[in-house]
């Protein structure tokens, strides 16, 4: 007997190492990231490199636990860390140490056309992600906002592929230098909610890439993106997520991603797609990715044993596992087994006053008149002028962070807009609800009673009547239907009855203000009734503060829209075509406006909107001088020039974005009026003059040429326009290409 427990003994020690041994290749550091794959490659056995693929949790991916090369933690985004849930069901897990900075919407980010926020927002977010020890965030989003219905507007930038591409590369270079990876999403196309998981978007070659690829294809190839999301739907009739064309052509070929491809949660159907098709790691699978559970474990995941099997019965490749592994390695080298990492912060007053400098160049003055005839514009509040303020709004009180689906998220504090307005105004302050929204999670929805809402808008109606300022703060909020994942909007129009309820406002008292917080553009039969319109977005934890500073004008409005506002909802060009355009037919889906999307739809087809892509009032104003080009005619390949200087001629300091447009006069192809090329945002004191230069490639002039796989230029004339918004044109410069 004793005899085999030593000898049992002597066997569990010969396989220690008696000293410590040097560090292995693919542990040290100091060594190339390609190397010490390779190394950590050949040691793993195949069912480790099959774990490797797929989720172990809802959202961790197995590392290889006996090299030691840890876990894979992923956490939403895009605007904060989302909390807890539980391991492998969407319960909430209840910590109480996982509290966030919610940092503004995308959308916000995008309004404030300043990249250098963006990088702020970007490291800011991966200091969070640090401290809650999250490897990837998922996320920031870039489809292309091209219906104002989308229920995940709010989670992209808008409706320019230049100034999503503009804004996403510092976030996503600000953040990864912490060692947290970023993961773009929804690759590629996922510009509607309704019938996600299926529909097949069918679009030009055109389209697909001067529009809904440029920034994605900027966040890898400029940004460095570690990982990225594949979408939902089915793009030409393959899902996205194991889609050859997006991920095996496009992301991993002509633009040499090295990171990993991450499918949507659910977003995985099939095994051969997904092992030949580009998908590198496979979560969420058999779930809707919000709600619902499923019965299997993770081993019945398309990349799990299914993946296993046929591998091993030589019905595919090792090579597709292979690649697929040395990427989640150099991703988990990058961000989960790397050392010397900081330790982050969450909810610090740094991270607090970088969302407050977001949201203050974020809010945009659509509208600014006087009231009647004598005063200057209602905006910024005369406080002298008014004994009482009257905030009415659900909107005024309510936490927008909560609801809205996989973005949702905790904050530590929430500075709501009333309490920044009384921290202003002090008693001066009233506040009525005046509508009520309830709650609409998925399939729990309040139901308010007629009596209820009736009351709520008289109360409100009779308080405005007594006079004063009324700032109304209404707009959208993050119930289904809403601004939420899984939906879209039902209509153009405001809910919960805020049109009668403005329209009622107005007409018995006209010092009103609204201000609209959401992630959309909205119809505004009313605009023409009231004097002063913001437009407020989702600002997070501080989200009270820049709405307040705007109000009073402690802070001049910088914010210009990512977006255009159309007038109708048939005045945009994925409704101007009706439903096989949007939303389909539940099937397939034509995007029959093609390149014509926004501003360069309204431009073209001379369909103003409402307020204009790139629109944004000041309380001072700019003037644009004479604009001096370097040439005004150019060979193939050169670059050209223009300057043009522009003046604060009001009496207060502010911020103008300068915006550079381009348009081909004459084509052989359908081309937009012009197109966004640049942007600069400059501040200036009162009457101070700045010269805003701006450089003009060869590739600002292209379009892409379908027959020939590539991006050319058309002899002839250009011009360029440069101006305060897509309309506001102050000064255009003609030239030729050779
Ligand atoms: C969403 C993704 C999100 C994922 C994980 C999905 O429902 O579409 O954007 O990252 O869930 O929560």
């Amino acid at each position: 007997m004793k005899h085999h427990i030593i000898a049992a003994a002597t066997l569990l020690l010969s396989a220690i190492p008696a000293v410590r041994a040097e560090v292995p290749v693919y542990q040290d550091e100091s060594r190339p990231i390609d190397e010490r794959v390779e190394d950590a490659l050949k040691r793993m056995t195949l069912r480790e490199k099959v774990a490797m693929c797929h989720a172990q949790g809802k959202f961790c991916s197995p590392g290889v636990p006996r090299l030691g090369i840890p876990d894979l933690w992923m956490s939403d985004g895009p605007h904060g860390v989302r909390a807890e849930v539980n391991w492998n069901d969407w319960g909430v897990a209840g910590w109480t140490n996982d509290s966030i900075t919610a940092f503004p919407a995308l959308t916000a980010l995008a309004a404030t056309w300043n990249p250098t926020l963006a990088g702020l927002y970007g490291n800011a977010i991966g200091e969070e992600a640090l401290y809650r020890e999250k490897d990837v965030m998922l996320g920031p989003g870039v489809n292309i906002y091209r219906t104002p219905l989308n229920g995940r507007n709010f989670e992209y930038m808008g409706e320019d592929p230049y100034l999503a591409g503009e804004m996403v590369v510092p976030y996503i270079r600000e953040m990864q230098k912490n060692g947290v990876a970023a993961c773009v999403k929804h690759y590629a196309l996922n510009n509607q909610e309704r019938w996600r998981g299926h529909i097949n978007v069918n679009l030009s070659d055109r389209a697909l890439h001067e529009i809904y690829l440029p920034a994605f294809k900027k966040a890898v190839i400029d940004g460095g993106s570690w990982s990225i999301m594949g979408a939902y739907n089915k793009v030409r009739g393959e899902h996205a997520c194991h889609n050859d064309l997006l991920l095996n052509k496009i992301l991993k070929g002509d633009w040499n991603f090295d990171g990993v491809v991450i499918s949507d949660w659910g977003g995985t159907h099939d095994t051969r797609e997904a092992a030949l098709n580009g998908l590198d790691l496979e979560m969420g699978t058999y779930t809707n990715g919000l709600t619902t559970e499923s019965a299997n474990g993770t081993d019945a995941y398309y990349l799990a044993n299914p993946y296993l099997a046929m591998l091993e019965s030589g019905e595919l490749p090792m090579s597709t596992l292979d690649d697929k592994v040395r990427r989640l390695l150099r991703l988990n080298f990058r961000t989960a087994a790397r050392r010397n990492k900081a330790y982050g912060s969450i909810a610090s007053p740094e991270h607090y006053a970088v969302a407050e400098a977001i949201g203050n160049e974020a809010v945009v003055l659509l509208k600014n008149a006087p009231v009647g005839k004598k005063q200057p514009a209602l905006l910024p509040v005369d406080a002298s002028r008014y004994d009482r303020i009257l905030v009415v709004g659900e909107n005024a009180t309510r936490n927008l962070m909560a609801g809205g689906g996989s973005s949702e998220l905790k904050p530590k504090d929430i500075v709501t807009p009333l309490e920044a307005l009384k921290a202003i105004y002090g008693d001066k302050v009233e506040y009525t609800e005046g509508y009520r929204s309830g709650r609409a999670m998925y399939s729990n929805v309040d139901k308010i009673p007629v009596e209820v809402v009736d009351s709520l808008r008289n109360t409100a109606v009779d308080m405005a009547r007594k006079g004063g300022l009324v700032i109304f703060i209404g707009g959208l909020n993050k119930n289904n239907s809403q601004d939420c994942e899984d939906s879209d909007r039902k209509e153009y129009g405001l809910p919960f009855g805020q049109p009668a309820l403005i329209e009622q406002i107005a007409a018995v008292n006209p010092d009103v203000v609204v201000v609209l917080l959401g992630g959309n553009a909205v119809e505004m039969p009313w605009a023409s009734k009231v004097p002063a319109i913001l437009q407020g977005w989702y600002l997070g934890s501080m989200g009270g503060n820049p709405i307040a500073n705007i109000l009073s004008g402690a802070v001049n409005p910088s914010g210009k829209l990512p977006f255009s506002f159309p007038a109708r909802l048939e005045d945009n060009a994925a409704h101007h075509f009706g439903t096989i355009s949007y939303p389909g037919d539940s099937i397939n889906q034509e995007y029959l406006e093609d390149i014509l999307v926004g501003y360069r739809w309204h431009d073209t087809k001379k369909i103003p909107a409402l307020y204009p892509f790139g629109h944004g009032l000041s309380y001072t104003t700019f003037s644009y001088g004479k604009p001096v080009a370097s040439a005004g005619t150019i060979s193939e390949g050169e670059n050209i020039t223009i300057s043009i200087p522009v003046t604060n001629t009001g009496d207060r300091e502010g911020k103008e974005t300068v915006q550079l447009y381009i348009g081909d006069e004459k084509a052989s192809v359908i081309r937009p009026l012009k197109e966004l090329k640049g942007f600069d945002k400059v501040a200036l004191a009162p009457g101070e003059m700045q010269t805003v230069t701006f450089t003009v490639t060869p590739d600002d002039l292209k379009f892409y040429d379908p027959s020939t796989s590539s991006w050319i230029a058309e002899p002839g004339r250009f011009k360029a326009y440069i101006g305060s918004s897509s309309t506001d044109i102050r000064a255009t410069v003609p030239f030729e290409l050779r």
